[in-house]
């Protein structure tokens, strides 16, 4: 069997370095998109990787890169300047080929069916980061929202992973997940960074979550610990 080629696009972020290392870690290989002058921050990892340098929203970059890739994970940047979010997940979708796996972070705020259900302190910040956003034009925090709204509607074999608040340390394992934001499993809102990784990467070889956008947890955080996760034959409390 040939093993897998992924492209991880925004590789060199914190995210992004995450992924990298997981995706080494099961054979496969990368290739990683970062803008040129991020290229550093990947030294760790080279001649390990392939890494193409340029703004991810360049269609040609996007192209060249995911040329030949069994799966594409796309770090979908929270906040776009110039349409920068949408842009990429774009390129991806038109370039990627036919059947590839293609697999995309964003944050809690992102609603596939509009039956998530938010925190208030969720709201409060939202709210705070929209008036922000009037201060500063160039930034748009509805870019992401764009970005995923394409994905949903593309028919390829899509995953759209939904970041709770993320927190640096050791892996706790890989996280738990929900449909929809306020589903009490959820509770909890952290995730260990390093398992954020773990899951996108991990959502490449599992076919159940193609066409969802998986709400995510941190599996030893006391509500994933209180409530079982979704799984095969199960939606149920554990106790
Ligand atoms: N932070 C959270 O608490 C949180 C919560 C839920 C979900 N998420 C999701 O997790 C993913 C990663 O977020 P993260 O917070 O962990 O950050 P991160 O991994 O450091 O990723 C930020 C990415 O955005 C790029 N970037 C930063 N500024 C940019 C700019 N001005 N123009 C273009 N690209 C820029 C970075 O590229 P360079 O390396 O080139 O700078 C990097 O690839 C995102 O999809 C986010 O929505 C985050």
């Amino acid at each position: 069997m040939h093993s897998m080629k992924v492209c991880i696009v925004g590789a060199s972020g914190k995210l992004g370095r995450y992924m990298v290392q997981h995706a080494l870690d099961r054979g496969y290989e990368i290739v990683g998109v970062c803008r040129e002058r991020s290229v550093g921050k990947l030294d760790v990892f080279k001649g390990r990787i392939t890494v193409i340098p340029g703004a991810t929203d360049d269609r040609e970059v996007i192209k060249k890169a995911v040329s030949g890739c069994d799966g594409v994970l796309t770090v979908l940047v929270p906040w776009g300047a110039h349409h920068y979010s949408s842009g990429t997940a774009q390129a991806v979708l038109d370039h990627a080929r036919l059947g590839a796996r293609l697999i995309f972070s964003c944050g809690w705020h992102i609603t596939r069916d509009g039956k998530d259900v938010y925190p208030p302190s969720f709201k409060a910040e939202e709210k705070l980061a929209r008036w922000l956003t009037r201060l500063i034009p160039v930034v748009d925090i509805d870019d992401q929202v764009e970005a995923c709204r394409r994905v949903f509607a593309s028919e390829t074999r899509w995953t759209v992973v939904r970041g709770s608040d993320l927190e640096e340390g050791e892996s706790q394992g890989l996280p738990v997940w929900s449909r929809h934001v306020g589903d009490p499993i959820l509770e909890s809102n952290m995730t260990r960074r390093i398992d954020y990784a773990l899951f996108i990467v991990e959502a490449l070889e599992n076919d159940e979550l193609i066409h969802e956008a998986p709400a995510i947890v941190g599996c030893r955080t006391p509500s994933a610990l209180a409530y079982a996760a979704i799984g095969p034959g199960s939606t149920t409390r554990s106790m």
